[in-house]
C-alpha cells in the first residue's frame, strides 16, 4: 500500500490538530505554569510529531515523489526543515581530518534547530512582556507571597486549635486567662468524676502529690487525651482539641497543694515536679 498526501489532506490534519489543541487549551485554567490539561496537550503534540516525521519516512521508503513527479509536500517541508545535503554530495563538506577512520561532515545547523531556538527567544519576549512589564498576570513571585501569605492564616488558625499540641511538645500554661478557659472546660466535663474542687470521687484526687499515671504536663496531658478507658477516664481527644486539653492539664496543675476538703486517699506514687517535666 502506498501513501499519498497532497495539501488538503495535509490542510485537514492541521486544522484537526489546531482546533483540538485550541479546546485542550481553553480547559486549562491556569494557563501557565502548565497543569493537567497542558500536560496531557504537550504529550499529544509530541505524538502527532512523532508520527508526522514516521510519515516522512515512511513516505522516503514507499516512494520519493507523487505521481506527477514533483516531490511531495512532505518531502519538500523535510528538506527546507533539515537542509541535510543529499548523500551524493556529501563528498564536497567533508572535512579533511580523519580521526581513527572517523571522518567529519561539515552539515549546516539544521534549519529546524535554528527555529526551535528563534521560537524561545520569542516566547521570552512575550512572557517578559506579559509578566513583567504589562503585569496581566500574577508573576511567579506573587503567586509565592500569596501562597505564604495563605500558609501563615492557615498556620495561625490552626495554632489556635493546637492542633500542633501534643503529649511531646506540650508547654505549660500559666496566664490568667489560659487557666480561667482551663478552669471552664473542667467544671464542663470533669467534676462528674473529680469532683468541682478536683479532690477525687470516682475519679482520683488531682490535687495531692501521687499520680497513678504521673503527673507534670505531659502525662497529665497524655492521660487526658488517651484516657484510661478500662477504669473509667475516658479518651478526651474526640471532644477537646489539643489546645483545650493543654489548657485543662494545667488547670489540673494550678490546684496542686489547694488541699480539698475530704480527698479521696491517695492513689499511685508520689511524682517530684522537676523543671524538666514543665519545660
Ligand atoms: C467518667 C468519669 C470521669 C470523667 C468525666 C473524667 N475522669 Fe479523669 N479519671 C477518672 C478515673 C476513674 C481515673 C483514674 C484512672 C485509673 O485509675 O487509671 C481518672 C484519672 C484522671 C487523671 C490521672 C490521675 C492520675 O493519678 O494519674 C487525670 C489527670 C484526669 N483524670 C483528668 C480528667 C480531666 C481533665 C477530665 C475532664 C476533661 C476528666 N478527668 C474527666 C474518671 C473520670
Amino acid at each position: 500500500m502506498k501513501l499519498k498526501f497532497n495539501s488538503t489532506k495535509i490542510s485537514f490534519l492541521v486544522l484537526f490538530v489546531l482546533s483540538f489543541f485550541s479546546q485542550v487549551f481553553a480547559q486549562s485554567e491556569t494557563g501557565f505554569p502548565p497543569n493537567y490539561y497542558d500536560i496531557i496537550a504537550l504529550l499529544l503534540l509530541f505524538i502527532v510529531i512523532l508520527v508526522f516525521t514516521g510519515l516522512i519516512y515512511f513516505e522516503e521508503i514507499t516512494g520519493k515523489s507523487t505521481s506527477k513527479g514533483k516531490p511531495s509536500l512532505f518531502s519538500r517541508l523535510k528538506k527546507s526543515l533539515s537542509s541535510s545535503v543529499p548523500v551524493e554530495q556529501e563528498e564536497e563538506i567533508l572535512l579533511d581530518h580523519d580521526y581513527d577512520g572517523i571522518k567529519e561532515l561539515d552539515n549546516r545547523i539544521p534549519p529546524w534547530y535554528n527555529y526551535l531556538f528563534y521560537v524561545t527567544i520569542v516566547f521570552g519576549i512575550v512572557y517578559m512582556l506579559y509578566y513583567h512589564v504589562f503585569s496581566s498576570d500574577k508573576s511567579m513571585y506573587d503567586e509565592y507571597k500569596e501562597e505564604m501569605h495563605t500558609a501563615q492564616i492557615q498556620k495561625e488558625e490552626l495554632e489556635k486549635t493546637g492542633t500542633f499540641i501534643n503529649a511531646e511538645n506540650v508547654k505549660l500554661l500559666t496566664s490568667p486567662a489560659d487557666l480561667s478557659s482551663g478552669k471552664s472546660i473542667f467544671e464542663a466535663n470533669c467534676v462528674a468524676c473529680h469532683r468541682k474542687d478536683a479532690g477525687g470521687l470516682v475519679g482520683p484526687n488531682l490535687t495531692d502529690d501521687y499520680w497513678i499515671h504521673g503527673g507534670g504536663i505531659k502525662n497529665i496531658f497524655h492521660t487526658i487525651s488517651e484516657g484510661v478507658p478500662q477504669k473509667g477516664m475516658i479518651s478526651w481527644k474526640t471532644q477537646l482539641n489539643p489546645k483545650q486539653i493543654q489548657e485543662v492539664a494545667s488547670y489540673v496543675i494550678s490546684l496542686h497543694g489547694t488541699n480539698p476538703e475530704n480527698p479521696k486517699p491517695p492513689q499511685g506514687t508520689i511524682w517530684k515536679e522537676d523543671e524538666k517535666n514543665n519545660e
